[in-house]
Parts: structure tokens; sequence; C-alpha cells
């Protein structure tokens, strides 16, 4: 018998029967008086769950669109923009801002390493940027930047402004927008979320939105948070065709959100991430991630001598989990364990065990059970802490 398929990429996530029941309903009209209904509670509940005074946009598209926004509505030609970069996401950043013809200066890390929080602070010091980038988790390296570190640094900067891409993070790693000096923050629907991909979602700050205005008319139309605003706040009108069911979708993601709690949410991903990279590193693998800053949301498993990537991720589908090749210098020598969202113990269980079946029939020698053993051991020790 076949085994039952879980997708434990770093995005998109296993959705759940909720989630997957909104998406299969019966598409109906934009202007729906239920779903106009919705879409706005919608936009007020992210607003609050992430505390800003801003604006929450949800916008049809991924996250590099809200990564592009982001940039498109706080800066301008020729302005300067600090890029902090650990990996290739952060990087991503880079030639986005040249097309749009900014001045960019990157601070970038070991792959595995965070830039440190008084590098960037001597950067922002050095001239003038207009804004300043960082990436929360960097799914191609599986690290976590000092988000309330840096948020508290750039605010001593009163003409930066802080633009977070929370692609792999948002839902998963704490962020208050407002209370941590975060000005943008982005994402998308895949990750954290446990949504299918297809949207894009932001919340711009007062600070933002104050730069949005000063810089007038902007030449993209679609990316426009001048756009989008007026439909967040009355979405019976309209600027491009919303995607129903996604959204009702992210609905029900954050009534599961809330009904876990945030905190309790971040608690959760936080316990099981450690369990799991415990439990790997027990049977031979190491973690590209330097301890102090490793993801929550996803790992980077390098494998021991003598195990062949290519075999392995063959195997380890045959044995029902896809995982993600490694990136760049990665390539062959990692790979990527997405363990963010709605994923629950049944599942962490299964994917431990199907990597040491795949390991063994790879013909590397497991003591079978040990990754289980020590992910329970981490998690329910960490658990009654
Ligand atoms: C950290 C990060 N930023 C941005 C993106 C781009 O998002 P999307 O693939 O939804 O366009 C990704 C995608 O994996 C990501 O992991």
């Amino acid at each position: 018998m076949k085994n039952k398929k879980l997708v434990m990429i770093p995005g998109p996530t296993p959705t759940v029967e909720p989630i997957q029941n909104q998406m299969a309903r019966e598409t109906v009209s934009f202007k729906d008086p239920d779903f106009v209904k919705d879409f706005k509670e919608l936009v007020v509940e992210l607003k609050e769950l992430l505390g800003t005074k801003g604006e929450c946009m949800v916008v049809a598209g991924t996250g590099t669109l809200a990564m592009e926004m982001a940039i498109a509505n706080t800066t301008k030609q020729d302005d300067n923009v600090l890029i902090v970069s650990h990996g290739f996401f952060g990087d991503r950043f880079v030639d986005m801002c040249k097309r749009r013809g900014l001045n960019t200066d990157v601070l970038a890390s070991e792959w595995g390493q965070t830039v440190p929080v008084g590098e960037i602070e001597k950067k922002l010091g050095e001239k003038t940027y207009q804004a300043i980038t960082v990436t929360h988790a960097d799914t191609s390296t599986g690290t976590c930047a000092p988000v309330a570190k840096i948020g508290k640094v750039v605010r001593k900067f009163e003409d930066t402004l802080f633009i977070l891409d929370g692609v792999c993070a948002t839902a998963a790693e704490p962020e208050y927008v407002d209370q941590m000096g975060i000005d943008v923050l982005l994402t998308g629907s895949q990750k954290a979320f446990g949504v299918a991909p297809g949207l894009a979602i932001l919340w711009a700050g007062p600070h933002a939105l104050k730069r949005r205005t000063s810089l007038g008319t902007i030449p993209d139309s679609y990316f426009d948070f001048e756009k989008w605003i007026p439909i967040m706040h009355d979405p019976f009108k309209y600027w491009g065709t919303p995607p129903v069911n996604l959204i009702w979708a992210l609905k029900e993601s954050v009534k599961l959100i809330k009904a876990e709690g945030l905190e309790n949410r971040y608690r959760r991903h936080k316990n099981d991430a450690r369990a799991i990279q415990a439990a790997l590193e027990a049977i031979g693998f190491k973690i590209l991630a330097e301890p102090h800053c490793r993801a929550v949301t996803l790992s980077n498993v390098i494998y021991p001598e003598g195990v062949d990537d290519q075999e392995f991720r063959k195997l380890l589908v045959e044995e029902g989990v896809v995982v993600a090749a490694g990136l760049a210098d990665y390539a062959g020598k990692a790979f990527r364990l997405g363990h963010m969202g709605n994923i629950d113990k049944h599942i962490i269980v299964s994917t431990l065990a199907a990597i040491e079946r795949a390991l063994h029939r790879a013909g590397y020698k497991v003591k079978f059970g040990e990754t289980i053993r020590v992910y329970m051991e981490t998690l329910l020790l960490s658990e009654s802490a």
C-alpha cells in the first residue's frame, strides 16, 4: 500500500480540514454581502492579531509580490536601502531594489549565522537610509533574525523604515508590529498560516503610511497601498477580484490561531522545532543554523557522511514524506524540513519515523526509534518547564 504523502517542505505546508473546507466552498460573488462581511472582519482580525494602528492588506499574489509592494510603497528612485541578508531570500531584495533605481548596501552573514545587531546599528549611522530590509526566517538557511533587537535599533534612526519579510515566520515567530518597531511586515498564506499559496499579506504601520503619502503617485498601480487600503476598509468596492475562497481559508486560519492562542502557538513552534532539531542531531545529522539563531519554522539538515541526497529524498518520498533540497553550497549536502503551521505531534512523529526508514534503506545505520525518543523527551521536558 502506498503511504500517505506528508508535505514537509518549508511551504506550502499541510492544510487542515477546516481550512480545506473553506477552499472547497462554492465560490460566490465578491460583492456577496456575507463575503464582504467576512473579508472586512478578516482585515480587522489580522490588524489586531499582530498589533498595528496602521493598515493590513490581503492581496491576490505571493510573498514575492508582498516584498515588491513593501519596497514600492516606501521608497523612491535614488533612495538608500540597507539590506540585511542571511541567505537567498535576503539577497532577493537586492535585485528588487536595484531594478527600482535604489542605492543598496548589503550586510550579509555566512549561511547559518546572522549579522550582529551592533553592525547593523553602525551601518545605519553611516548615512541616511530610507529603509532597511530584514528576512525574519531565511528559508534557504533556517536562520532567524533577532527582530525585536533590530527594531529597537532602527527606531533610533527616524528616517529609516523597518521592512520585515515574515514569509517563513509570521504566525509562528513573535511579530508584534508596532511594539517591535516594524514598519512593514509582509508574508504569504502558504507557510505558518497553513493556507494554500496565493495570498500576499502586508501590515503597514503609521510611519510607513506617512511615507507612502509623501511619495505621491507611484508607478505601479497593482502594488499601490493607496489602491488597496480603501478596498480593505470596504471590500464591496472593486480594485482587483479578491480570491474569495483563499480569503475564507485565511479567515479560518485566523480563527484556529485565536483558538490556540497566539502565545501558545509561538511556544508550540519553538518547542517542536527544538525537539525535532535535537532528534535529528541524535542520529548523526547536523543543523546548518547555529543554535542561538535557529528558526522555529524549518530546519536545514546536513547529511552525515555517506548519505546520498538524491537517493535519500527518493526513498523518503516512498516512505511518505516530501522534503525540499538544500540550496546553493548546500545542494546535495542538506535537505530542508518544514515544521510550521497547523502540524501536530502525529505528523512530526510520522515524519521522524519515515526519515529513519529512508536512512536505513539508504544503508545508513540507525537505531530505530531514537529520533522519536529524543523528540518526545525534549518536547515533554520543555512543555513541563
Ligand atoms: C523568506 C521568504 N521570503 C520570500 C519568499 C517568496 O515567497 P513566494 O514564494 O510566496 O513568492 C519565500 C518563499 O519561500 C520565503 O521563504
